[in-house]
């Protein structure tokens, strides 16, 4: 070979050897099944907590993950699901959000029933994928998208006012994780750290009183954070079961 070829070559396998550690947007190879029983719904239970917003997000499209759960990190997050079979599968997919917690037999998702119909071709060939049970597939994780829609602060009905407040968080697009999640006073900026008590509901007993603002942390595939912080507060006289607009939205 002459020299130059040589150079273009070794170009050439050092970037394809680049993309293979960054391909954040390749799809991963996997296995999924569906929830039998469910309807074409979403579901109010699930490990994450959404409650109500659980069972009509993205039209009934979720899914249990399994290690992607995160320990509830990975609640709301969307990836994009296809199956592998040409026969009966579309390139496309389905695009579905975490909303539980599960496995079955080497799958990553568990994922509705409507929402696994819909990686077929024809509704002929859904039910021949429903009648499969347990489907290659692969997934990719893609941006959430709720066309307007403002980041909406869930009080969970569990809470007890002025006590105990835990909340979820509803409604964040694009493809970050909240990774932390601070509460604090407007008079005088006095921050507290809250907990992931269990999937996506962040809990703290004695919250600090008069409005508050909450601060999100968003974090990336590359580990950068950054702070988000509502242009609205949730009010003094915070309700259990009330939802609160935060007057924010992120796209990435
Ligand atoms: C979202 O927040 C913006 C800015 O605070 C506000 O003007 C808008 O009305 C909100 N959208 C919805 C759907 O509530």
């Amino acid at each position: 070979m002459r020299p130059a070829l040589i150079l273009v070559v070794a170009f050439i396998s050092v970037l394809g050897l680049g993309e293979a550690q960054t391909c954040t947007d390749c799809f991963v190879s996997s296995r999924a099944a569906y929830y039998p029983n469910s309807d074409e719904q979403g579901t109010e239970t699930g490990a994450c907590g959404f409650g109500t917003f659980g069972a009509t997000i993205n039209g009934g499209d979720v899914s249990a993950a399994s290690d992607l759960y995160r320990d509830g990190m990975g609640c709301g997050a969307c990836y994009q699901v296809r199956c592998t079979n040409s026969a009966y599968c579309s390139d496309k997919g389905v695009n579905v959000v975490i909303t539980d917690h599960g496995s079955s037999d080497r799958t990553d998702f568990i994922l509705s029933r409507r929402a696994f119909g819909r990686m077929a071709q024809t509704k002929d060939a859904a039910a021949s994928l429903l009648a499969l049970g347990i489907i290659d597939i692969q997934y990719r994780r893609v941006s959430c998208s709720y066309p307007g829609k403002n980041i909406t602060v869930k009080i969970d009905e569990n809470s007890n006012y002025p006590y105990y407040l835990a909340f979820v968080i509803w409604y964040q697009q694009g493809k970050q994780d909240i990774t932390a999640v601070q509460l604090c006073e407007t008079q005088n900026f006095a921050c507290k750290l809250l907990d992931r008590s269990y999937g996506a509901v962040w809990t703290t007993t004695s919250p600090p009183s008069g409005p508050l603002s909450i601060r999100m942390l968003f974090s990336d595939d590359d580990g950068d954070e950054t702070w988000v912080v509502p242009v609205n507060n949730i009010p003094e006289s915070w309700k259990a079961g009330e939802t609160y607009d935060t007057g924010v939205q992120v796209n990435v």
